[in-house]
């Protein structure tokens, strides 16, 4: 038996990965394209917390977000909860031209999801670096991260979600959400 569940984002690359991602557990994502009210603090998962609660307001049906951060640790973790904002701002060349000779990095995912009565939070990381330049022909911050154990960026990879930060935490919530369906 299958399960169908909302994906709220306004990021179609996004969906399209989780939605991959979920299928080998069988559970059936749909789209639910969103503009979410994302609150600025310093922790993704309050604002993934804040996040799923708007979507579910808005859906009335369970529902998950995901929230993401790329922390770069020679900037103390910046752009961390403001990667989307960066992304934006400065791009891949902006980040590029910040960081020096310690590239180490990570990049969180923070799943949440709500039935409307509770919330329930999943978070992963992978550890990796900052390339010396934009590699590869991805989405976001693919052509500048390298996942720890590779020689290639996110874009540049084929089997990015059999590895990334998002197979984590989404698997950490399949196994938590098809226990609770037994
Ligand atoms: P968001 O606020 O969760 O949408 O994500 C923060 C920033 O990280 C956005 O600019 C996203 O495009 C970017 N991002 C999130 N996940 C990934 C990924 O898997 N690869 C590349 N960039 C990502």
């Amino acid at each position: 038996m299958s399960s169908n569940i909302l994906f709220a984002s306004s990021n179609k690359n996004k969906f399209d990965e989780a939605s991959k991602i979920l299928s080998n557990f069988k559970i059936n994502l749909e789209f639910f394209k969103s503009d979410l009210i994302e609150i600025q603090d310093d922790s993704i998962s309050d604002i993934a917390s804040q996040k799923v609660k708007d979507a579910f307001n808005k859906s009335q049906k369970p529902i998950i977000v995901e929230d993401d951060g790329l922390f770069i640790d020679s900037l103390n973790g910046f752009p961390g909860p403001y990667s989307s904002f960066i992304f934006k701002t400065i791009g891949n060349n902006g980040i590029l031209e910040l960081v020096s000779s310690n590239r180490t990095a990570k990049f969180v995912s923070v799943i949440a999801y709500s039935d409307g009565k509770n919330i329930e939070i999943f978070e992963s990381s992978i550890k990796g670096k900052i390339s010396d330049k934009p590699r590869g022909d991805g989405w976001g911050y693919d052509p500048i991260f390298i996942p720890e154990n590779q020689n290639q960026t996110y874009a540049e990879l084929t089997n990015k979600n059999q590895i990334s930060h998002r197979y984590e935490s989404l698997s950490k919530f399949a196994s938590w959400f098809l226990n609770r369906q037994e």
